[in-house]
């Protein structure tokens, strides 16, 4: 279960970064880079924090197909081991990030489909699903969805196309920005692949401990 939780280190410089991956050495298997610390860190924090945990890059690429192929190329090269783009860019996009991220056999191509901050209307999951079903005709791996899609997604899209699923909540978790949340124990009966997991983790008195009580309510499935 440790080996489905990405913690989203959403921190303001390497100094938090690598404090937190320390802390979390062995608690989980992932950690997730975003806008944030990248842009403030850039790739070389990278390599510090690949030495115990696997990295997503989640810099969700959108631009025109050949800018987002080169992105995706440079994400190869730093080693990482899961990056996305945003399926609103189109196949096109979709298709050019997918023959860049071949070249890099270890590192698997999300699309993003709907952010899980935006508040659903009864488009929602009908959009989720379109784009889940674009990323897999494009050759991608999996999606990053609300918990609430994946069972239709791996229904269309088949049981091994990947699903990353933030928008992580438990009782007294406040949801901040998001809208659609899920509990731990939800997304392990959905059968996401990966829990994203933010502020509940980040903001914790003690970031370990927090991991280790979602893993026990992935186990109490
Ligand atoms: O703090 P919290 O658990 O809400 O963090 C969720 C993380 O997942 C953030 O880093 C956010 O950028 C990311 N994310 C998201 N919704 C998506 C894709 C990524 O919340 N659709």
């Amino acid at each position: 279960m440790e080996n489905r939780i990405m913690v989203a280190l959403d921190v303001a410089d390497a100094r938090e970064a690598l404090m937190l991956r320390q802390q979390l050495i062995g608690a989980v298997g992932w950690l997730k880079v975003g806008l944030r610390l990248f842009v403030a860190e850039g790739p070389s924090l990278i390599a510090a924090l690949q030495r115990d945990h696997r990295i997503f890059l989640d810099l969700k690429f959108h631009d025109i197909p050949n800018t987002v192929q080169q992105a995706v190329e440079s994400a190869g090269k730093l080693g990482v081991d899961m990056v996305n783009v945003h399926a609103a860019g189109g196949m096109a996009m979709l298709q050019a990030a997918a023959v860049a991220a071949k070249q890099y056999h270890g590192m698997k191509l999300i699309a993003v489909t709907v952010l899980t901050s935006t508040k659903t209307n009864k488009n929602t999951e009908q959009n989720v699903l379109e784009r889940a079903v674009l990323a897999k005709e494009a050759g991608l791996d999996g999606v990053v969805s609300s918990v609430h899609e994946v069972a239709a997604i791996k229904n269309s899209c088949g049981e091994n196309f990947i699903t990353v699923t933030p928008g992580i909540r438990w009782a007294l978790n406040s949801a901040d920005d998001q809208a659609r949340v899920a509990t731990p124990k939800d997304a392990v009966l959905a059968g996401a692949d990966y829990l994203v997991i933010g502020r509940p983790i980040v903001q914790a008195k003690n970031p370990a401990k927090a991991a280790s009580e979602v893993v026990a309510m992935m186990k109490s499935v």
